[in-house]
């Protein structure tokens, strides 16, 4: 096995989209909360959903990943440990950052908001929810994560040109 399986690939990049959109959406209703026209319970609703989405696709993309196998490592020199090892920590937070979004709608009043349909109830300030820190730092730790993952991909592509992109591509060898 020299590739990911393909719904691994199709997996790796549709995640790769929702993060997008999760992120801007996340992002949106922050800075609308902070405005005068407030949040409304469409951006939070619109953001669950999409946040809702990367966590379940996390939790099938595991399901396949021990179904499929993974390819060989290219190598075993230290970078590509650490590599694998930025690979472990994503799924970690590709989990628990849906998750800690879900804690804080649980222990805020949003999910007030949302159970009595009235986005006034929506709250100004997340004061004394833990889950709100937790999640903006899980936020800045993927950001990091995935960062460095990119710039191990350039460098694959760039540098070394060992033809790694194409483990994670649709088209066959
Ligand atoms: C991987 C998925 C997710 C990503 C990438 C993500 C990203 C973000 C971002 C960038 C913010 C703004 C942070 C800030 O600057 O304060 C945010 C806020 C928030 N997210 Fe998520 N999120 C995800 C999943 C979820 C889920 C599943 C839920 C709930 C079910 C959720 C609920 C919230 C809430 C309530 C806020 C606070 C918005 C505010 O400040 O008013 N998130 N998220
Ligand atoms: C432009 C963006 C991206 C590029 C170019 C890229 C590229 C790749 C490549 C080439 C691999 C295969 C590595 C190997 O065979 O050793 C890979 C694996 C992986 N990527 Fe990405 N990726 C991107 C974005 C992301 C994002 C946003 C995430 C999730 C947060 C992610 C998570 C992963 C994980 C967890 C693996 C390991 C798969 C496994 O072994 O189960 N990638 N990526």
């Amino acid at each position: 096995m020299t590739q990911y399986s393909k719904r691994m690939v199709i997996v790796h990049w549709l995640t790769l989209i929702l993060l997008v959109a999760a992120w801007f959406l996340g992002e949106s209703v922050h800075d609308l909360r902070k405005s005068e026209e407030g949040a409304t319970l469409a951006g939070y609703i619109a953001h669950a959903l999409v946040g809702g989405a990367v966590l379940l696709l996390t939790v099938v993309r595991l399901l396949f990943r021990s179904k499929d196998g993974v390819p060989a490592p290219l190598g075993n020199t230290l970078m590509d440990k650490v590599a694998k090892g930025i690979h472990h920590l994503m799924y970690l937070v590709l989990f628990l950052l849906p998750v800690s979004g879900m804690m804080q709608v649980l222990t805020s009043d949003v999910s007030k908001a949302l159970l009595a349909g009235d986005a006034s109830l929506l709250p100004q300030k997340f004061t004394g929810v833990p889950a709100h820190e937790v999640h903006e730092v899980l936020v800045t730790v993927l950001i990091v994560l995935v960062g460095l993952h990119i710039l191990g991909a350039l460098k694959h592509q760039f540098i070394t040109k060992d033809g790694l992109m194409e483990r994670m591509m649709l088209r066959r060898k």
